[in-house]
């Protein structure tokens, strides 16, 4: 079995389904988000002291050592790392990657709520970054493997429409 990435933007629900996926699957999940701050601090300080392409050079080498562990795991990716060519020639090449597909207003609805604290979202100019992002992203984020539409899903209806759709790209290899 080849690694299985959850990729998509942010507040997608990658880590949740991730950690899902991989109990029902039986194996390991990784977080590279959570393994980057581990090593180098949190994400916010990164951005601010080192900037985003430090970032990113750090994001590319969690998400190639977590390619790299022998034993097949689910790996959540931060959402900007399958937009960033290098990183997404290696998970397209060494994993079934999979884009977590919710809609704009679901993502716009749980970035209010949400209390992590998102760099990328941040503009001083008072544009909609959010938009601007998304718009970028997406087509890229289409990209993967398998595109699952799990807006209004729960996370056992998501966690099902993976496991069908990786038996489905699995029978045609
Ligand atoms: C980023 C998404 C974040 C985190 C960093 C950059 C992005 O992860 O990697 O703040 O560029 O979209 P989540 O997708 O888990 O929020």
């Amino acid at each position: 079995m080849k690694h299985v990435v959850l990729v998509g933007f942010m507040a997608s629900g990658k880590s949740t389904i991730a950690r899902a996926l991989a109990r029902r699957l039986g194996v390991r999940s990784i977080d590279t988000d959570a393994e980057i701050e581990r090593e180098h601090g949190p994400i916010a300080g990164i951005f601010a002291h080192e900037g985003e392409a430090r970032f990113r050079a750090y994001e590319r080498a969690a998400v190639s050592a977590a390619l790299r562990q022998a034993s097949p795991s689910v790996i959540a990716v931060g959402g900007g790392a399958f937009v960033q060519s290098a990183t997404r020639e290696m998970l397209r090449r060494d994993a079934v990657t999979v884009f977590l597909d919710v809609g704009e207003a679901t993502l716009r609805r749980r970035l209010a709520r949400s209390r992590t604290h998102r760099p990328m979202l941040r503009q001083t100019d008072g544009s909609d970054a959010f938009d601007a992002l998304y718009r970028a992203r997406e087509p890229l984020y289409r990209e993967a493997d398998l595109t699952i539409a799990c807006d209004g899903m729960t996370q056992r209806e998501t966690v099902d429409a993976i496991c069908a759709g990786l038996d489905r790209v699995r029978a045609l290899r």
